[in-house]
């Protein structure tokens, strides 16, 4: 079982090297959505949003909405499974704040981000959404998974601030995205938050895609995730899940991750420019992140949306422009 995981990553990290063309890596994801589609589509409409590309586009893998699903009533435990979710919005939180203030003047003392709408596609209990909507944000968060959407609705009915400010849907992106002229669909979003979300999906074309949809001009798209290392195997899957089981065990698949490298190329073909990209640090013992020069294991990125929508078809061979190259290390 191992022997057979070590090829997979000798073998991964190998094309990762030697540099899968663009077309092929889409082709594998499709091959494997398709696999997805054929057991659960969740949306209907997407499929017709999507109909220059794929008519079987969705990025969800019902292996992952499973697996979260056996964990629906666990997200509040702040020492339970997701505990480094938690901690991880001493970081994550002001990275989002800090960078919309860099666009957008606060103008209400306390509530820095009042005025602003985000988006927080895979919110899961609301770890993320609850803090962004008391600095002051009107947050949607979404997720696939019902039960999670359940236990974050409950969470925020109990504070008034938090009740005034968020609301949850379970729904894909994809979905949201479909709304069309409905006041959740197209370029309504000043964010969009993604956060340990795009290594569950089962496809980040249509992630992209969508995310740029939905986003006003210039606005901001924020994403943490883990890098495809050596490094991020061995600590990420061997030692968080299988070892110290920081994480549950079967959380990630390496296949999935992706590096800031690929992510940027994926972003820019989507009509994203990426601002910055950081490293983060997890530290078992403390339980605390930090800031990091290395991006090996998991990393922040801000990128905003040019212009309008991509034109899909023109955009697929397109790589990053050399300005838009970030600034930070990519191990
Ligand atoms: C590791 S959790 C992160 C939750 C939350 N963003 C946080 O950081 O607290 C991953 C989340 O992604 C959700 N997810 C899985 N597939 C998804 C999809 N196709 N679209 C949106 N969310 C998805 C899962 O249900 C889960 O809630």
């Amino acid at each position: 079982m191992y022997c057979k995981r070590l090829g997979r990553l000798v073998s991964g990290l190998y094309r990762c090297r030697m540099g899968l063309s663009r077309a092929a890596v889409r082709g594998q994801r499709s091959a494997g959505l398709q696999r997805s589609a054929a057991v659960w589509s969740p949306c209907p409409t997407a499929s017709c949003h999507f109909s220059t590309r794929s008519s079987f586009r969705n990025t969800v893998d019902p292996d992952e909405v499973r697996r979260f699903q056996s964990l629906a009533g666990k997200w509040w435990d702040e020492q339970g499974e997701f505990a480094a979710l938690h901690a991880m919005n001493d970081l994550r939180v002001p990275f989002i704040r800090d960078n919309l203030l860099n666009v957008h003047t606060a103008r209400h003392p306390g509530k820095p981000l009042a005025g602003l709408r985000i988006l927080d596609v895979g919110c899961g209990g609301g770890l993320l959404t609850e803090p962004l909507g008391r600095l002051g944000a009107n947050v949607v968060g979404i997720d696939p998974v019902e039960d999670s959407i359940s236990t974050a609705q409950l969470h925020a009915s109990y504070d008034p601030d938090v009740r005034a400010s968020v609301s949850y849907q379970a729904c894909t992106l994809e979905e949201l995205s479909a709304d069309g002229e409905e006041e959740q669909g197209a370029g309504q979003f000043d964010a969009v938050v993604a956060s340990e979300v795009v290594e569950h999906l089962a496809d980040l074309e249509t992630f992209a895609f969508c995310s740029s949809h939905v986003l006003k001009p210039g606005g901001s798209l924020f994403i943490t995730t883990i890098n495809k290392t050596n490094l991020s195997y061995a600590l990420g899957i061997v030692v968080a899940e299988r070892l110290l089981r920081i994480v549950p065990s079967g959380t990630h698949d390496w296949e999935k991750f992706i590096s800031p490298v690929d992510l940027e190329r994926l972003l820019a073909s989507n009509g994203f420019s990426v601002q910055s990209v950081l490293g983060m640090l997890y530290n078992p013992v403390s339980g605390a992140w930090s800031w990091t020069n290395s991006t090996a294991i998991n990393y922040a990125l801000h990128a905003v949306k040019l212009s309008d929508d991509p034109q899909p078809d023109r955009a697929e061979d397109s790589g990053p422009h050399p300005e838009h190259q970030s600034a930070a290390t990519h191990s």
